[in-house]
């Protein structure tokens, strides 16, 4: 017998949210905007619940300890979006009670703070034999995609080095960001490990810097991190999260800079805008960028999903695919720890 989804449009999904917080408003902004049915919402809050519900027309919304698998219950519900937050008190029973009602999944980023977490995650899904991705929605912007597609057509050679530098300021106003002991790797670079993943593979050794800048005691996790990965082909680059600078030259997130050299040319890219340099022809191209990272590569994100669902292949950022994005960080928190020594990902993959 074919799976119930094969054949189905993306649009004839019927989509549960799990967890109704801020992401969730982005991710409901998306599916409007992509014409897809989100068709419940279950949230620990009942205010909360209640309140988007409302906003949203939700046509059905669960609140209290149950709500998810009340929620997993319905026939309506064919996949479950879950947007608790990636602490492992909150996602494992979230990723618990729609396996347990054997209901494909994608999970907001980053999988898990810690490659170990992660894993419990992916296991749990798969002993239950439900799909579970990550929504690594960085792969799904659509100025990276036109960048992904420069690079495929080979227009600046082979590359041999990229930078990816997001520089902004973070105060202590956030209801996750730096709360805890892993903070701007785990939870921001992971968005460029994923892009970085999509685009050429796992790396093959990670080495790492971070900062906590003193004139924000309040904040527990490092505020600032620079990660080098070196790639088997030679590839080098360096991702550069600095979410204390105080001065004018933003390049804040969503709109980061991200540079790629290649033996032929350059690329040089935000979420809102792609050059593409080449030595032969010597020119300078603009091609054209149709939407934004929020909330178009939320929608796209979850159209890919379900589009993969429907042709019964594995989607895109899979869980465990996703997991060498989590032992990126994962070997960036040991270099830190270490002195900066590089990590490969064979050694976080074999003592988790
Ligand atoms: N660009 C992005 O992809 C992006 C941006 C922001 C946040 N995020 C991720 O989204 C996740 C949520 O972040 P947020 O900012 O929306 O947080 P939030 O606190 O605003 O929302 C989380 C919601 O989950 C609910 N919740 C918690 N435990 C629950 C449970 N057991 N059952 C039902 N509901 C529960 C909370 O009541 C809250 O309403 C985080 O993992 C974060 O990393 C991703």
């Amino acid at each position: 017998m074919g799976s119930p989804h094969s054949g189905r449009a993306p649009q004839a999904f019927g989509i549960g949210i799990a967890g109704l917080g801020g992401i969730a408003e982005v991710h409901l902004q998306a599916y409007r905007r992509f014409g897809l049915r989100v068709v419940a919402g279950a949230d620990v809050v009942a205010e909360r619940a209640q309140a988007m519900g409302e906003r949203w027309g939700l046509p059905k919304v669960f609140s209290g300890p149950d709500c998810i698998q009340e929620m997993c219950a319905l026939p309506e519900v064919d996949v479950v979006d879950v947007t608790v937050p990636h602490y492992r008190e909150a996602r494992l029973p979230a990723v618990q009670a729609v396996a347990a009602a054997g209901k494909p999944l994608q999970v907001q980023k980053p999988l898990a703070q810690t490659y170990a977490e992660a894993l419990e995650l992916v296991d749990t899904a798969e002993r239950a034999g439900v799909v579970l991705r990550t929504n690594q929605n960085s792969v799904f912007v659509p100025a990276f995609t036109v960048v992904h597609d420069w690079l495929r057509r080979g227009a600046i050679g082979k590359p041999y080095y990229y930078q990816i530098e997001n520089r902004g300021l973070w105060l202590h106003n956030h209801p996750h960001f730096g709360w805890r002991s892993r903070w701007i790797i785990a939870d921001m670079a992971v968005h460029h490990f994923a892009l970085l993943h999509h685009w050429f593979g796992p790396p093959e050794a990670v080495s790492a810097v971070s900062a906590h800048d003193p004139s924000q005691p309040q904040l527990v996790g490092e505020n600032l991190g620079a990660v080098t990965l070196r790639y088997r082909d030679g590839l080098q680059g360096v991702v550069i999260n600095n979410w204390s600078y105080r001065g004018s030259k933003l390049r804040a997130h969503s709109h980061e800079e991200i540079v790629i050299q290649g033996a032929g040319g350059a690329i040089t890219a935000t979420s809102a805008e792609v050059e593409v340099a080449t030595l032969e022809p010597l020119a300078r191209t603009y091609p054209h960028v149709e939407g934004d990272w929020f909330p178009d590569a939320f929608g796209h994100s979850m159209v890919a999903f379900l589009q993969a669902l429907s042709d019964g292949r594995p989607p895109l950022c899979h869980g465990r695919d996703n997991l060498q994005v989590v032992a990126v960080c994962e070997a960036a928190y040991r270099s830190i720890a270490e002195g900066g020594r590089p990590v490969s990902l064979a050694e976080v993959v074999a003592r988790p």
